[in-house]
């Protein structure tokens, strides 16, 4: 007998580390319901995601920990709760926790789909997601995700639509199609306000919000009528994209928007049939550019024509080819992402 105790335990788990928060799960907090029964341990680890990659080796790490001072079996029960960014709860008495901005400089880098594909990913893993399409310009997530109309609405809240585990509202269901519309700031202002209050999103971890392209009045005054946990921003590694990303990072900079970090998407393309390696728009200039401005590289989405197939026939790759290197690559992100606003929420 190894004369087990809770102290015993904790103290041991004292030295297990969270890999991507760099403190260990008992100053985390991270440890719960610890039960001995003889030389057997039980107990809880509470994740800050359920998009945490590495599990895998907190559980090998904590038995390690637990065999050294006489555990025989140990077993490991896991949870999460997404902290909360506080700002959010404060100025819209709402029941979302954290807001993601995707943008780009300019048009067609991809942000939508990137966008799409995260908050599949997200809700893949166990999240509760939910993705506004506040893209005024040209409202087309529904359209990925499969979507072309809202659920009635039977309460005094609207419903939003719900394809692939996500919650989803789109400015493309307010607009008449093949009507343009000219937003005005005012305009603008109240429909994100309506769209962040009066839909009923439920409990949401992360509400994931696909902005305008560019950097003009319209989207400074979507980033400023969201209280935004963090921004994501999304270039293709062409220099010219580059250059527009730029822009979008200082506007947030400005507004004093954490950037959770850049994607870098349409990147080298591995042909899976001869290995060869496809660079169409160029290689490494998302790294480099995160580099440069001292911000998280999140991840290269290879240009692959599944993915763009995959937008058209509103099913996003990380459902339908979770086994593309494009999927993989989106998968990542999302955990990276994950990660990123726990470290911002904790800090
Ligand atoms: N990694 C990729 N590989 C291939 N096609 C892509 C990729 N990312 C986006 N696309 C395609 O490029 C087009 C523009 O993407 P979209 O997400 O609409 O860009 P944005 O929202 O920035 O304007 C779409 O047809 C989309 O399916
Ligand atoms: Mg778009």
């Amino acid at each position: 007998m190894a004369n087990l105790t809770e102290e015993l335990v904790l103290a041991a788990l004292r030295n297990v580390r969270e890999p991507e928060l760099h403190k260990d799960l008992v100053t985390l907090n991270m440890i719960r319901d610890v039960k001995i029964k003889g030389d057997d341990v039980s107990f809880t680890i509470v994740l800050t995601t359920p998009a945490c990659p590495l599990t895998a080796q907190m559980e090998q790490n904590s038995k390690d920990v637990l065999a050294q001072i006489g555990a025989r079996k140990v077993d490991i029960h896991w949870i999460s709760e997404v902290p909360s960014d506080q700002r959010i709860i404060d100025r819209l008495q709402v029941t979302f926790h954290n807001t993601i901005a995707i943008s780009s400089g300019k048009g067609g880098v991809g942000k939508s789909t990137v966008a799409a594909n995260l908050a599949v990913a997200l809700a893949k893993m166990g999240a509760g997601v939910g993705l506004l399409d506040a893209d005024i310009y040209g409202p087309n997530i529904p359209l990925m995700m499969g979507v072309d109309h809202l659920p009635r609405t039977t309460g005094d809240k609207i419903t939003p639509a719900l394809a692939y585990g996500v919650r989803l509202m789109s400015m493309a269901f307010l607009m008449q199609p093949d009507q343009p519309v000219i937003w005005r700031g005012p305009m603008i202002h109240s429909a994100i306000r309506q769209f962040l209050t009066d839909v009923d999103w439920g409990q949401l971890d992360y509400l994931i919000i696909d902005l305008p392209p560019g950097t003009g009045d319209a989207q400074l005054t979507l980033a400023q009528s969201v209280p935004l946990t963090g921004a994501v921003v999304v270039t293709t590694p062409q220099e010219v994209a580059l250059a527009d990303a730029l822009k979008g990072l200082k506007m947030f900079e400005k507004l004093e928007v954490d950037i959770l970090g850049i994607v870098e998407n349409m990147g080298p393309y591995i042909d899976p049939k001869t290995g060869q390696k496809i660079a169409f728009f160029g290689e490494g200039g998302g790294q480099r550019m995160a580099d440069r401005l001292q911000v998280p590289f999140l991840g290269s989405v290879p240009l692959d024509p599944a993915v763009r197939e995959g937008g058209d026939a509103g099913q996003p790759i990380v459902s339908s080819r979770p086994e593309s290197l494009a999927a993989q690559a989106l998968n990542q992100i999302a955990q990276k992402v994950a990660a990123r606003i726990s470290v911002l929420n904790l800090e």
